[in-house]
């Protein structure tokens, strides 16, 4: 297990060979798991997987979760990356389908996706990943945006998916203790 920050190097070519891909996600999925196993509070274990993910990944632009805040309505949550948009409903967008769908949303070209939330246009491609609770009720979705054109494939959809699952029980503790 790493016992640092893996960072990756963001100054050469960004995209990474499947080999490459399937190893980075491998190392970074273990230290995730052996991080947050004992952590009980969801925002913290969701604001240190975002860490662990956007440094590990040179092609991840923007890394972060969507929670969910109401019956349709996603509110920003932990991230990396350029300022994102606060507020998402419910089928506006690709995080808006994935939380409606449930299904894993993988984008190649943002700008041909119907009603795209582009937050910063820098964006070219990405992949959104719902997180289920325990009782396989929505609570978040997580959020991926890089700058190259088609950046994710089924290899990110596997290992994102596997990994949002370790949130499943992890509690929604109060934010801050107000005595
Ligand atoms: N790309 C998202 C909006 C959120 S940001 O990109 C950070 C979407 O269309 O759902």
């Amino acid at each position: 297990m790493a016992e640092t920050t893996l960072v990756a190097d963001r100054t050469g070519e960004l995209r990474m060979d499947a080999d490459a891909k399937e190893a980075r996600y491998a190392e970074v999925a273990a230290h995730v798991a052996a991080v947050l196993a004992p952590e009980r509070d969801l925002l913290s274990a969701m604001a240190t997987m975002v860490c662990l993910l956007h440094n590990a990944f040179p092609y991840f632009f923007w890394t972060g979760f969507y929670r969910r805040v109401g019956p349709e309505l996603l509110r920003v949550g932990p991230y990396q990356g350029t300022m994102g948009c606060l507020d998402i409903e419910f089928g506006r967008g690709v995080c808006g389908a994935a939380a409606r769908e449930r299904r894993t949303q993988l984008v190649d070209d943002v700008n041909a996706f119907p009603g795209h939330i582009a937050c910063d246009s820098a964006s070219a491609s990405e992949i959104v990943v719902p997180v289920l609770g325990a009782r396989g009720e929505l609570i978040a979705v997580l959020d991926v945006d890089s700058t190259l054109p088609a950046a994710f494939d089924e290899t990110d959809r596997r290992w994102l998916e596997r990994l949002v699952a370790l949130l499943a029980d992890k509690e929604s503790l109060p934010v801050v203790y107000v005595g």
